[in-house]
Order: C-alpha cells, then sequence, then structure tokens
C-alpha cells in the first residue's frame, strides 16, 4: 500500500524524536534516500523551529513537524518534593543542586508553534501526548496542512478521528522515547505493534502509519500486512550520521552492557522507553509531566557531556541492537527491502 497522505516514494517516515537526534541534516538525508522526514518541534524554541523549516522547505519535498500537546496533569507537590529529595543523590555525583518546586506553566509555546505552523504552513503537522482542540485541528487544515494525531490505543484512535484528523501514527509500545499516549499516568500494556495496527485498521478507514519496536525490513514488511500504509522508525536512525544524537547515547547503544530497554517514567514523569540504566533501576519514577523533565534536565545533560551513561535518559526502541551507524540514506535503504512493498 502506498502511504499516499505523505507523499513519500517509500512507505517509510523517518519519526519525529525531539532533545537533539532529529535534525535538518537527517531530514533531508531520509528524503533523499525517498522517506519521508520529521522535525521534532518539541522542547524547541519557536524561533529555532521556524529557522528549521526554512531550511527544509527549499528542497521542495515532503516533510512534517511534530508538536507536543500540553499536557494537563496537576502535580502534587509533595510527592514532587519527596521524588527530587529521592533523586538528589544522583545531582550530587554532579555538584548539581536540584530544584524541588515544580514548573507548572510550561506548555512547550503550543499556542506560538501553532500560530507559527499557520502563517508559514508545512505539508504535515503530527501531534503527540493526547489531542488538540479540534478548531486547531480545522485551523491547520485550512491552510493546507495534513495533521496526524499519534495514538496507542484503538480507542484513542476513535477520538482522534472524531477530531478530525487526516491520518494517524499508531504507536506501539515497543518504540523509543515517549509513549505518545494521551493519559501519561497510564503504563501503556505490552501489546504486538503489528497486532495494534490490525485491531485499529478494523474500525478506523484512516492512512495509519505504524511506529515501535522496529528492528529490520521483516518489520517493516509485518506492519504493512498488518494495515499500515506507512512505517515510522527511530531507533534505527539514532547512530546515523546526520543523527544529532549525543556521543552519551550513541555509544550506550552499541554498549553491550544495556542488553534490554524498559518502560520508564524516572526521567520526564511520563512514560518513555530507554535502555536500562541504573537510573531505570534506582528511580521508580513519579507521573508528573513535563515537571520531572525539568527537575532532571540539568542533571541529564550534565551527565551525557561528561560521558556518565548511567544518569541519561537512553530513549530507545526494542530494535535497539540492529541501530546501524553510516549514512542516514544507507540506514532507509537497508529497511526498504523489495518485499516490503509486495503486500
Ligand atoms: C530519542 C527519541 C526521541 C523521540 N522524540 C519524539 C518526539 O519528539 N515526538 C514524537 O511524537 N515521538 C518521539 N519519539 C517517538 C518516535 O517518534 C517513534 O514513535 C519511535 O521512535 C518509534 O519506535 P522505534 O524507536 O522503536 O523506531 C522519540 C523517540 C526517540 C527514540
Amino acid at each position: 500500500m502506498a502511504l499516499a497522505l505523505l507523499n513519500s516514494r517509500l512507505p517509510i517516515v523517518a519519526a519525529p524524536m525531539a532533545g537533539g537526534p532529529s535534525t535538518v541534516a537527517l531530514a533531508r538525508a531520509v528524503a533523499s534516500a525517498g522517506a519521508f522526514p520529521f522535525l521534532a518541534g518539541g522542547y524547541k524554541a519557536t524561533d529555532a523551529l521556524a529557522a528549521e523549516i526554512e531550511q527544509l522547505r527549499p528542497l521542495g519535498v515532503g516533510f512534517g513537524v511534530n508538536l507536543f500537546v500540553p499536557s494537563r496533569a496537576t502535580i502534587d507537590r509533595t510527592v514532587f518534593a519527596a521524588y527530587a529529595t529521592e533523586v538528589q543523590p544522583e545531582a550530587d555525583a554532579h555538584g548539581l543542586r536540584l530544584d524541588p518546586v515544580p514548573v507548572v506553566d510550561d506548555d512547550d509555546s503550543w499556542a506560538d508553534k501553532l500560530a507559527l505552523l499557520i502563517d508559514r504552513p508545512v505539508p504535515v503537522v503530527s501531534v503527540t501526548f493526547g489531542l488538540p482542540d479540534r478548531r486547531d485541528v480545522a485551523a491547520l487544515r485550512a491552510v493546507g496542512t495534513r495533521v496526524l494525531a499519534s495514538v496507542t490505543t484503538p480507542e484513542e484512535a476513535i477520538l482522534a478521528r472524531d477530531a478530525g484528523v487526516d491520518g494517524l501514527v499508531v504507536q506501539g509500545p515497543d518504540a523509543g522515547g515517549h509513549s505518545a499516549t494521551f493519559d501519561g499516568t497510564r503504563t501503556p500494556e505490552p501489546v504486538d505493534t503489528a497486532a495494534l495496527v490490525a485491531r485499529v485498521r478494523r474500525s478506523i478507514g484512516l492512512e495509519l502509519i505504524a511506529a515501535g519496536g522496529v528492528d529490520g525490513p521483516d518489520a517493516v514488511r509485518r506492519l504493512l500486512a498488518a494495515g499500515a500504509n506507512g512505517v515510522a522508525v527511530g531507533t534505527l536512525l539514532l547512530r546515523t550520521d546526520e543523527a544529532g544524537t549525543s556521543r552519551t547515547h550513541r555509544a550506550a547503544l552499541a554498549d553491550p552492557t544495556f542488553t534490554e530497554t524498559a518502560m520508564t517514567r524516572a526521567f520526564t514523569g511520563r512514560p518513555a522507553r530507554a535502555l536500562r540504566n541504573g537510573f531505570v533501576a534506582r528511580h521508580r519514577g513519579i507521573d508528573a509531566y513535563p515537571a520531572v523533565h525539568h527537575l532532571t534536565r540539568e542533571l541529564r545533560q550534565a551527565a551525557s557531556r561528561a560521558g556518565d551513561a548511567d544518569r541519561v535518559h537512553l530513549w530507545a526502541g526494542t530494535g535497539f541492537r540492529n541501530a546501524p551507524t553510516g549514512p542516514a540514506g544507507e540506514a532507509i535503504r537497508q529497511l526498504a527491502a523489495p518485499s516490503c512493498f509486495t503486500s
């Protein structure tokens, strides 16, 4: 099945990866190889996102921009302060003092980013962590943008369809990084991504992009056979030349002492899949996104700079063992074995 919605040559999508890995260079490289690229708008200042968009636009290819839908979780300040105390010894290792007062007003500049994307339209906008208001979806569609919502259950898929989006990213729990779940307090239950795609396909007629746990061309083929119109990969691009992944993260993905991934809310307060390192083993975390992201951010940055992989959020999907080095275009070509397109 072709990926008509995104209009790319291959039914392969370079998933948005905020926090560094998604770069303009990565987007260019995967687009040149025939895949559909995403820029990651999450965590980024609006003007920095605008600059990336204008660097990519002249390429004349389709591309998408991903945004985080603000979460409305209420934060228990006592629980938060207790977690700050629990994590402080980790920060001591880098000479840092954690702030026990939660950041409660961070909406990742949602309104500014939306205004940018309406003023300077892009081909595709995808959202994660929930659904925008129907009128925001309509405003994006009115300027010619296709809107995709990330979903993790058939129920979320129905809500997204009813909000008026053009297509869905169906993310299984094997995916690296944050779960797209609308409810950050929920721990996504283990389910095979292909089975999830097949379930969503039964009730939804929209185009579906499958994401989560892809470890090679066979997985791409399985997801297409399950009813996906395209397949998104994140982890398999993390070690490529054009990705902005940190040295510490790249090295950890290839380090044999990391043998598995785990779903954790220890780093940010929202479930995310990461290599199981010491920090994941020592802390269960709490439900308080993005306050916990802010609590641990400086510590994680310092640890990353120091090569202390034990205290970094090493986002990784279950396919991490197969993440190749070298040009991203080559990684895309390896995934796009001819057998992918016979379903
Ligand atoms: C380092 C990293 C950062 C991510 N950041 C985002 C993001 O900003 N927005 C988003 O919708 N998904 C994000 N994700 C999830 C991916 O978009 C995608 O769903 C996931 O990578 C697919 O699973 P895979 O990693 O097993 O290929 C991220 C994943 C990783 C590994």
